[in-house]
């Protein structure tokens, strides 16, 4: 049984493997790294922290309020995460987007990382979007699939600024 949930304390521990898991595979970048002491050391307070980004409080400079969901199996194991920023700014237009999403390494390739967005994309919906910007580097082959795959529409590509990295940009009407 597959569910998007709300973080939730319960999950401390398996959440901690799962830290553990992208360290192990060099994917530590994957984390805001300035929360890891939090994680570690005041689990509660880290889901407080998500709560408060999720209801606009307490926001850093230039961000806007975003809900992080775990995908869930049978209850106890998290697959990977999602983050749907509830508005758009420049900078997220530029890269970014409404909606991020990470599956844990060894859960890969098995339809996980299609069907977290296509969850999300729901909770979206829920919250009174009409249609959500997705982007991905363009050599993400793996994302780009998953976008395409929940009817993503490419809008364009560019470079970053600074960087030889091209962005892919979708729309997706819900
Ligand atoms: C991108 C990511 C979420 C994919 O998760 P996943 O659970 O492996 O995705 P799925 O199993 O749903 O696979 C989606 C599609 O990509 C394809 N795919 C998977 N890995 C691939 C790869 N390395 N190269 C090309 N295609 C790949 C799959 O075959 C599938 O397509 P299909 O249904 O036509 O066969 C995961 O690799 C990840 O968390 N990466 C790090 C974070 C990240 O890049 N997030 C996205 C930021 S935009």
């Amino acid at each position: 049984m597959l569910e998007l949930i709300n973080p939730t304390c319960d999950l401390h521990s398996e959440f901690i493997d799962m830290v553990a898991e992208y360290q192990e595979r060099g994917e530590s970048r994957l984390f805001d790294q300035t929360n890891l002491p939090l994680i570690q050391e005041n689990f509660s307070a880290y889901i407080q922290y998500l709560e408060n980004n999720s209801k606009g409080i307490n926001l850093k400079p230039g961000f806007v309020p975003a809900t992080t969901f775990w995908l869930v199996a049978q209850r106890k194991l998290i697959l990977g995460e999602s983050q749907l920023r509830h508005w758009l700014v420049p900078n997220l237009e530029h890269r970014g987007g409404h909606i991020g999403y990470m599956i844990r390494p060894l859960q890969r390739s098995k339809g996980y990382g299609t069907q977290i967005l296509a969850m999300t994309l729901e909770k979206a919906s829920n919250i009174g979007l009409s249609r959500v910007l997705l982007t991905c580097n363009q050599d993400n082959l793996a994302s780009a699939r998953i976008i395409q795959k929940n009817q993503g529409k490419l809008a364009s590509e560019g470079f970053l600024e600074n960087s030889d990295t091209v962005i892919s940009r979708y729309w997706i009407d819900l």
